[in-house]
């Protein structure tokens, strides 16, 4: 364990890619202290400079000798990265928040979504995951329906954007549909996602899911600390740039009333409601992006189940579904004077 830790250090692996991005951007805006930032990247983008808080900043290339002076560690680099070195840094005595995969579902490590299981964090510094972005959003409105009514079964489908596939993904989605548009159909592959759906995101995995679905559905239950969750997800690839979109469909245990959900959703803290029935007003991608909240609409009976919810739930995948979530976890730390 380092003992060097006098001064507000804040690493970021992966600085220069989307979530890193957006995790320099939302710490910026932040409460919390940063004395000294600390960018990294991969050798292509070394040298590069970042402002922050009125400094500049040279991005190096990655080098876990910094995890020695640092308090808190943010991961979002490529995910075989996290595994090998956040054990490093958290054995530096960082706090570390990982942004991949790879510490999800590890029963030592904490799934955290601050509105729902802060409490899962322990008192000494270590590897602190951060959910998939599809599950966070989800999983915030989903123990809003728990706690009022109980909750059964979850039935979702998601409209996921490009962005949540990183920088590269998103560039070349760009370019297909530049493409598709100035020389025709005939000039992309059918395979890009350029005018086109992918109902498979991630490898193949188990009972007929892909990665993505498998990571849903298994996040959820963890978050929400229920094992026995009946949960099915579809996730699915669309060609929006930012912003997953979800549609859910929820049995619950006691009657659940649209009015009054609305009303429980207005008044809970990171969700905002846009549910104009009338005018036809409900959140989309586009207008969500670079929000904080998890914004929810078309408010419905499903009338499936004998008791019953159906809703639309879309967020920035890059600020709550990962920066934003990330630098909660750390304020509300900080606050906690857990350090
Ligand atoms: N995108 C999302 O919506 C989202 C949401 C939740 C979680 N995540 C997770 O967050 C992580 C980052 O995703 P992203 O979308 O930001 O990806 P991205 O845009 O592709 O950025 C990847 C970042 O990692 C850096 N990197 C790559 N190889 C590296 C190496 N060997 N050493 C140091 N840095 C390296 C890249 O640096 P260069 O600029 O030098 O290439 C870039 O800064 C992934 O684990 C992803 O699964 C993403």
């Amino acid at each position: 364990m380092s003992s060097n830790k006098n001064t507000e250090t804040v690493v970021i692996v992966g600085a220069t890619g989307l979530v890193g991005s957006a995790i320099i951007s939302t710490l910026e805006r932040s409460h919390l202290p940063v004395d000294k930032l600390i960018p990294l990247a991969s050798a292509r983008s070394a040298g590069k400079s970042i402002r922050f808080r009125g400094a500049e900043y040279i991005v190096g290339g990655f080098d876990p000798a910094v995890f020695n002076s640092a308090r808190w560690v943010f991961f979002s680099g490529k995910d075989g990265l996290s595994k090998d070195y956040c054990p490093v840094a958290a054995n530096e005595g960082a706090w570390v928040i990982d942004n991949s995969g790879s510490f999800r579902m590890d029963p030592d490590c904490p799934l955290v979504v601050p509105e729902i299981n802060l409490d899962a964090i322990g008192k000494e510094p270590g590897i602190i995951a951060n959910p998939n972005c599809s599950t966070i959003q989800l999983a915030v409105v989903l123990a809003k329906i728990r706690d009022q009514y109980g909750l059964k079964r979850v039935i979702v489908s998601t409209y996921q954007s490009a962005s949540g596939v990183g920088r590269d993904y998103l560039n070349e989605l760009i370019k297909d549909s530049r493409t598709f548009l100035e020389r025709g159909p005939g000039a992309v592959e059918k395979t890009s996602l350029a005018f086109n759906c992918h109902p498979a995101i991630g490898s193949k995995s188990e009972n007929g899911r892909f990665g993505e679905e498998t990571k849903l559905e298994k996040e959820v239950r963890k978050i929400l600390n229920d094992e026995n969750l009946k949960i099915i997800a579809t996730a699915v690839r669309v060609p929006t740039m930012v912003g997953h979109g979800e549609s859910v469909v929820v049995e619950t245990e006691s009657q659940a009333r649209p009015d009054e959900f609305r009303e429980i959703l207005a008044g809970s803290e990171g969700v905002e409601v846009l549910d104009d029935f009338e005018s036809q007003l409900f959140p989309t991608p586009r207008q969500t992006e670079n929000t904080d909240p998890v914004w929810v609409g078309r408010i419905r009976s499903a009338g499936i189940f004998e008791n019953d919810l159906a809703f639309w739930v879309v967020a920035d995948n890059l600020l709550k579904g990962a920066a934003l979530n990330a630098v909660q976890i750390a304020a509300a730390l900080y606050n906690r004077g857990k350090m």
